[in-house]
C-alpha cells in the first residue's frame, strides 16, 4: 500500500471512529437524526455488526452499500429494533435517535416503528383495499378522529408517494392489484401516512422495471424534503444519483462512509475502490 492510500484509509478509521463522514457535503442538512456508537450484533455465535459508528443526518438520503452478507440489511433494522423480533439476537453499543436510546426499556417499540417507517425490497401491501393500506395505520396511531380527516390523510399520502392520480378513482380496489411499481409506491403512501421521521429502504427497486426504478428514485429525492431516508442499494448508479451520504459496509464494518460525490469520485479506501469500480462484489 503506497503512503498516500495509507495516509487516506487512516485519516477514513479516524474520522469514521467519531461516525462522521470522511468529507461532509456542504449542501447537506447536518442536524442529527441517528447516532450510533460502537455497534455490534450477533447471530448466536456468528458476529454480523463490528463496531459501527455512524452519524445519519435529517432530511438526507443516506446509501448503504457492500457485497451480499455485509450486513446492510441487519443494521437497517437495528434502527428500528427489527432484530428483537428474531431469536438468538444480541446487540451491544448505542443506536440514539433525536438523542434518545432506542434500545432503553423505557423506550415504546410501538411509537418507534411509527417514527421509523420500513420500505421492503418485495412490495408487500396488505391484502385490503388501496385506501386500507393506507388508512389502517394512522387509524390505529389514533391520528384521525374523522371520515373526512382520514380521506384528506390518505389522498396526502397517496400524492406525496406520486401514486394518487394513478389510483383516485380504484381506492377500493385491492392493493394487489396494482403492478409492482405502483404496489411499491402503495408502501412508500403507507409509511408517510404516519408521519415518520425516517424511513428505512432495503433495495427498494431492485424488483421493479427501469421506469418504476426511476419514478422511485425521483420520489426519494422529495420525500427527503420531509423525512430522512437511509436506502440500501446494490445499484451503485442509484447511490450515486440519490444519496446525499454513502457508507460502504464489508464483512460487518463500516469501511468508508463520506460525501457520495466523493466516494464515487475519490474514495478514501481501496475496498470502496475496489467495491464501487466493479472489481469486487
Ligand atoms: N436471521 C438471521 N439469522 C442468522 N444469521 C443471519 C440472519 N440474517 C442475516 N444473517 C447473517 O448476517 C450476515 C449479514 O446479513 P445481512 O442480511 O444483514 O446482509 P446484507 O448486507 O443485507 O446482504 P444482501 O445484500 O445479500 O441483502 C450474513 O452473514 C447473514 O448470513
Ligand atoms: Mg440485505
Amino acid at each position: 500500500m503506497n503512503m498516500q492510500v495509507a495516509e487516506r484509509e487512516r485519516l477514513s478509521m479516524s474520522s469514521q471512529h467519531a461516525g462522521q463522514p470522511v468529507t461532509r457535503n456542504d449542501s447537506a442538512n447536518h442536524e442529527l437524526s441517528i447516532r450510533v456508537r460502537d455497534l455490534n450484533l450477533w447471530y448466536g455465535q456468528s458476529q454480523a455488526l463490528k463496531n459501527i459508528n455512524l452519524d445519519i443526518f435529517q432530511k438526507n438520503v443516506t446509501a448503504l452499500i457492500g457485497p451480499s452478507g455485509c450486513g446492510k440489511s441487519t443494521f437497517l433494522r437495528c434502527l428500528n429494533r427489527m432484530n428483537d423480533l428474531i431469536p438468538g439476537v444480541r446487540t451491544e453499543g448505542l443506536v440514539e435517535m433525536d438523542g434518545r436510546d432506542v434500545n432503553a426499556a423505557k423506550m415504546d417499540e410501538v411509537a418507534l416503528r411509527r417514527r421509523v417507517g420500513m420500505v421492503f425490497q418485495k412490495p408487500n401491501p396488505f391484502p385490503k383495499s388501496i385506501f386500507e393500506n393506507v388508512a389502517y395505520a394512522p387509524r390505529m396511531h389514533d391520528m384521525v378522529s374523522r371520515k373526512a380527516e382520514q380521506d384528506e390523510l390518505v389522498e396526502q399520502a397517496l400524492r406525496d408517494a406520486g401514486l394518487w392520480n394513478e389510483v383516485k378513482d380504484k381506492l377500493q380496489q385491492p392493493g394487489t392489484s396494482l403492478s409492482g411499481g405502483q404496489q411499491q409506491r402503495l408502501c412508500i403512501a403507507r409509511a408517510i401516512a404516519v408521519k415518520p421521521d425516517v424511513i428505512l429502504m432495503d433495495e427498494p427497486t431492485s424488483a421493479l422495471d427501469p421506469i418504476s426504478t426511476a419514478t422511485i428514485e425521483d420520489l426519494m429525492d422529495k420525500l427527503k424534503k420531509q423525512f430522512t431516508i437511509v436506502t440500501v442499494t446494490h445499484n451503485m448508479q442509484q447511490a450515486a444519483r440519490v444519496a446525499d451520504y454513502t457508507a460502504f459496509f464489508h464483512l460487518g464494518e463500516v469501511i468508508e462512509y463520506n460525501d457520495t460525490r466523493m466516494m464515487f469520485s475519490n474514495p478514501h479506501t481501496k475496498k470502496a475502490e475496489d467495491y464501487i469500480t466493479g472489481r469486487y462484489g
